[in-house]
């Protein structure tokens, strides 16, 4: 048993598991371009709010490598292009840019070109290690949440292969499984495009965890006649009154857990948090193309030019959220006063 990584960097090297392949093939790819980076964000090869932030800034460090300039003042030119380019990708999840403003920002502090190159790989190995401390830590806030319940429902796949490790929901699943803690997880498969049957039920039973799998429509049912006890979730951006962005579908699962009155959390690392935007209707949402609701596996399920909405994320009110997890600490009701008591304002500053 072990909990599955998606992302691997040796030898300046650039791997990641393909998740759109998953669980049929374990296929690895090595993405040398930063075209290869950008499609396989948008093509949810890699996905997940740290996953997609990491990778980025690996691409991002690994372009970076190659520019021939003569100036420094040339290479920031080229690496904030880039930086556009890569942050284009996919428009919700806020790690995205945070993880390339990031870059952008340490390389400032250079004096050559060659310092530049090299402040950049070090940030994007940092970044990377530095999600997987935070999941860690999440994981260990979530189990002290989730002590006395066992049952728990959770959307999407917001786990190891959607970070650096552990997860973010899924965090205090591995942790529990590792300390003898049996939870039994319930994943809602996550149409349209699977990633709670694919890739959750896939992660949870790589790492020994009690899975059931159900379709989105039986959540309703399921948290009576299962008698799911709290709900976890992961975000793809929290805004400054804990308005948050999630897998579409996860606003019915807070709609659910008030009217069944259980708690539902969220489990976000502080570089989900986006401080800039005051609430959840400033947060871009991801359309993505019609073909993933017409289709399943490639197999056309829908009328022939069928008129279709694709929105990839929903928003949850900060007020259906009885508590956010992250690496610092629990934060609970009033959101816009205590996000910024426990992470700080800084994360206020993206340029
Ligand atoms: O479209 P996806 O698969 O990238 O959506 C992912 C989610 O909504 C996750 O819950 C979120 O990014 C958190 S991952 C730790």
């Amino acid at each position: 048993m072990s909990i599955p990584l998606s992302i691997e960097w040796t030898n300046k090297k650039l791997r990641i598991i393909n998740q759109q392949k998953l669980p049929l093939e374990v296929d690895y790819l090595t993405l040398e371009t930063i075209e290869d980076v950008y499609d396989a964000i948008v093509t949810l090869k890699v996905r997940g709010a740290p996953a997609i932030g990491i990778t980025a800034a690996y691409g991002l460090a690994r372009a970076a490598q190659h520019y021939e300039t003569n100036t420094l003042e040339e290479f920031y030119q080229h690496l904030e292009k880039d930086a556009l380019y890569l942050g284009e990708s996919r428009p919700t999840a806020v790690n995205l840019v945070w993880a390339l403003d990031r870059l952008q920002r340490v390389a400032k502090d250079a004096a050559t070109i060659q310092e530049a190159k090299e402040l950049l790989l070090e940030e994007a190995i940092v970044i990377h290690k530095e999600d997987e401390a935070s999941c860690r830590n999440i994981g260990e806030f979530a189990l002290s949440l989730l002590e006395n319940q066992t049952k728990v429902l959770t959307i999407c796949n917001a786990g190891s292969i959607a970070t650096a490790k552990y997860g973010t929901a899924l965090a205090p699943f591995h942790l529990g499984s590792e300390r003898g803690k049996r939870f039994e997880v319930f994943a809602c498969e996550t149409r349209p495009v699977f990633q709670g049957s694919r890739l959750t039920v896939w992660e949870l039973q790589q790492s020994g965890v009690d899975v059931t799998l159900i379709t989105d429509s039986m959540a309703a049912h399921t948290i009576g006649a299962k008698g799911i006890e709290a709900i976890i979730v992961g975000a793809d951006r929290i805004v400054a009154n804990g308005d948050t962005a999630n897998k579409i579908g996860t606003l019915n699962l807070a709609l659910l857990a008030a009217a069944y009155q259980i708690p539902f959390y969220v489990a976000a690392p502080s570089s989900t948090f986006d401080l800039t935007i005051e609430n959840g209707k400033e947060i871009p949402i991801e359309e993505r193309p019609s073909d993933e609701i017409t289709h399943v596996a490639g197999k056309q399920v829908a009328p022939l030019n069928t008129k279709v909405f694709n929105p990839a994320f929903d928003v949850t009110p900060g007020k259906y959220i009885t508590a956010i997890i992250t690496e610092k600490g629990i934060i609970y009701p009033e959101y816009t006063k205590n996000i910024p008591a426990l992470l700080g304002t800084e994360k206020g500053e993206r340029s």
